[in-house]
């Protein structure tokens, strides 16, 4: 049985509530921190955990905390990330919905170490009810003396307000994020500058996702030392995984980053197999974003060594043989799935999103999807094919931000990995529409 951090009391009936989770030991990191640390020492105790970013990029957050900007007079701003909106992405909805006053003790705590007064939640506008059920959890905070002035009579004062977004997944991009608490259009921003020096109102600024500021928490209980010695390598500490797909137990798992792929998926512990035996052809281990590996790359890397759940083993071999550990979202996909169907999908979705800044984003999602289309539709040639190649090339690191890429690998990846099936489209469009209905689908 893997080490619970975060989850372990998600099943106390009643954790919801404030009363419930004051009794079950709520809120002893913020009397730690307000009472025996010095902010200085919070952020050292976050980078002593060698926690890193649980968002998706894996950024060490005790470095991301030491960054920011302090000028003299300027306030500073703590903002978390719940735009959770990665395809295949749920956890961060199962730990506000569940246990929404450890992700408030742990933005207590974290404002206390960034000198954050008023610090926001961003969530995703679909996210409704967990707004709500946060917003109620903060009034039980401040009620109990846990949020507003002079916090246990430390004379930090602190506030945290939910902002709920209005459903463009661009939004989850920090900069994109910092316009739209602003009241803007969620447009990237160009970085360099950094939130940290450069965020909200031009203020410093340090966004964190969910997971990562919860995580905060028992971090301060335990230690950062303590923390650290749980996981392998760089990857300290526990992580949020939301499987789904072709499992028979599809759910939020929370996994202390020492077990196997092989066994994540197979044991009953966490996805419990394939139905119906089926072959395992391939997965999307990090949300859509980052490459699909095929069965064989998947339990083992190309150099014939097991494949971890970690976010060194899962990006092993880089782009070519590897993928990323990414946000989490674990997608399973048996030997019944059409990898060009499911990357067409991924296409589209992409090619919605895009907020249309750049060239390369906003045509080439676009052409992306189209030509996916046709291949998918028996309306391909082979030709496409490596047209597809040339333009998620061209995409691939010439974009402001990283939705370019997130729409270019997932291609890259589909194509290194699956060419003969796309072949096979091309070649067979009788069959594709076979498959297809009859539709063509223009
Ligand atoms: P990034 O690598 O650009 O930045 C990571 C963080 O480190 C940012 O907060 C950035 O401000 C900070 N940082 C990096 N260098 C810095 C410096 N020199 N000074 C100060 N701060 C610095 O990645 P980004 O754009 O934050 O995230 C991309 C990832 O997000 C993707 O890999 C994807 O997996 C994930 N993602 C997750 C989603 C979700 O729903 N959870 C949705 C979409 C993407
Ligand atoms: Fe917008 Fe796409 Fe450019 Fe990002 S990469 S700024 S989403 S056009």
């Amino acid at each position: 049985m893997g080490r619970k951090l975060l989850l372990e009391k998600a099943h106390v009936e009643g954790i919801r509530y404030y009363d419930t989770y004051r009794r079950e030991g709520g809120y002893a990191s913020v009397e730690k921190a307000l009472k025996n640390l010095s902010p200085e020492q919070v952020v050292e105790e976050v980078k002593k955990s060698g926690l890193r970013g649980r968002g998706g990029a894996g950024f060490p957050t005790g470095m991301k905390w030491s960054f920011i900007a302090k000028p003299e007079g300027v306030p500073r701003h703590l903002v978390c990330n719940a735009d959770e909106s990665e395809p295949g992405t749920f956890k961060d909805r199962y730990l506000m919905e569940f246990l929404p006053h450890l992700l408030i003790e742990g933005l207590i705590v974290s404002s206390y170490a960034l000198g954050s007064n008023a610090t926001y939640i961003y969530i995703r506008g679909e996210y409704a009810w967990v707004a709500d059920i946060l917003d109620q959890a903060i009034v039980e905070a401040k009620n109990n003396g846990w949020l507003g002035k002079n916090i246990l009579g430390s004379g930090f004062d602190c506030d945290i307000y939910v902002h709920r977004g209005a459903g463009a997944y661009i939004c989850g991009e920090e900069t994109a994020l910092i316009e739209s608490l602003e009241g803007k259009r969620g447009n990237p921003r160009i970085k360099p500058p950094f939130p940290a020096v450069k965020g909200a109102w031009d203020r410093p600024t340090v966004v964190n996702n969910v997971e990562s500021l919860a995580a905060v928490v028992p971090i301060i209980n335990m230690g950062g030392e303590e923390y650290a010695k749980i996981g392998v390598g760089k990857s300290t500490g526990t992580k949020l995984i939301s499987a789904c797909g072709n499992i028979n137990k599809p759910g939020v798992y929370e996994i202390d980053m020492t077990i196997s792929v092989e066994e994540f998926i197979y044991s009953d512990e966490y996805c419990g197999g394939i139905p119906k035996g089926k072959r395992l052809k391939a997965c999307i281990p990090g949300g859509s974003s980052v490459p699909i590996l095929p069965a064989n790359l998947l339990l083992k890397t190309a150099k014939g060594e097991t494949r971890m759940m970690t976010y060194e083993s899962l990006g092993d071999g880089g782009f070519a043989t590897g993928s990323m550990m990414g946000s989490g979202g674990f997608i399973v996909l048996d030997e019944d799935q059409c990898v060009v169907r499911h990357t067409m999908t991924l296409a589209r979705f992409y090619q919605h999103e895009s907020c249309g800044q750049c060239s390369p984003c906003r045509e080439g999602t676009g052409w992306m999807h189209r030509i996916l289309k046709n291949i998918e539709y028996g309306k391909g040639q082979k030709s496409d094919i490596d047209l597809l190649w040339d333009i998620q090339r061209r995409i691939e690191g010439n974009t402001i931000c990283p939705l370019g890429d997130a729409a270019a690998w997932p291609v890259a990846a589909a194509i290194r990995h699956f060419r003969d099936e796309f072949e096979w489209h091309v070649n067979n469009p009788d069959e594709c529409l076979k498959r297809n209905y009859g539709l063509a689908h223009y």
